[in-house]
């Protein structure tokens, strides 16, 4: 499942985050990159050491939380600190799949899910589109700025080369307490289905008996 997450970052927020971005240190994101990624990644990533860091990195994280729909198709168990990357002219990231497992020592985490959040408007560079494969064929991804693209980072994809302009944006990888994509999808659909429900017949037999039984799925498929 590839979904489109609007309004997590609203204009007030995206001005402040880029206005600390201007001053940021970026550097070459094959650092950061494993060996096979090293081969096909060109972009620009601000370093951990920027003054700002943890408080661009606590409100990335905190918007995206607060995303009801990030809550349901994500049923996060771990969120990494986002990557800030930066592509100009020229740069692109080819294909591959992410890391099947981020993290230090004290910190490991599976990698389930990947989150792109556009931090610039499409109108500022050309190309640059974020390139899914899925099971329903190729799905190329240019948001505006501030909304932000959920897709399993099982998924082979590539970041198409920047023609014009500069392309920011910040990126997460969460680990689910669904493991299986295709059961977090089915999650997703039965959490709208007893939204719905809640909504227009909370009193009904059908709200209570939906919302037991997505309840007791998500306890019999979880893995902590
Ligand atoms: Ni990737």
């Amino acid at each position: 499942m590839l979904l489109i997450l609007p309004d997590i970052l609203d204009p007030e927020r995206l001005d402040n985050i880029r206005s600390f971005l201007n001053t940021g240190n970026f550097v070459d994101g094959t650092l950061s990159a494993g060996a096979n990624a090293r081969r096909v990644k060109h972009n620009e990533e601000l370093t951990a050491q920027h003054k700002q860091r943890q408080y661009l990195d606590q409100l990335i994280m905190s918007q995206l939380a607060a995303s009801e729909m990030f809550r349901s198709a994500a049923l996060a168990h771990r969120i990494s600190q986002p990557v800030i990357a930066r592509y100009h002219t020229g740069m692109a990231y080819g294909d591959h799949i992410d890391d099947p497992i981020m993290g230090d020592s004290n910190g490991r985490f599976r990698v389930d899910i990947a989150v792109t959040l556009f931090l610039n408007e499409p109108e500022e560079y050309q190309g640059g589109e974020l390139v899914v494969n899925t099971t329903f064929g190729t799905q190329r991804v240019k948001l505006p700025a501030g909304q932000a693209v959920l897709y399993p980072a099982s998924s082979l994809h590539h970041v198409d080369e920047v023609s014009h302009g500069e392309r920011l944006v910040a990126v997460c990888w969460i680990q689910s307490l669904i493991r299986d994509p295709a059961r977090r999808e089915m999650l997703y659909e039965l959490d709208q289905a007893r939204a719905s429900l809640r909504h227009n017949a909370p009193d009904s037999a059908a709200a209570a008996q939906v919302d037991h039984v997505y309840t007791n799925l998500v306890r019999m498929w979880s893995e902590l």
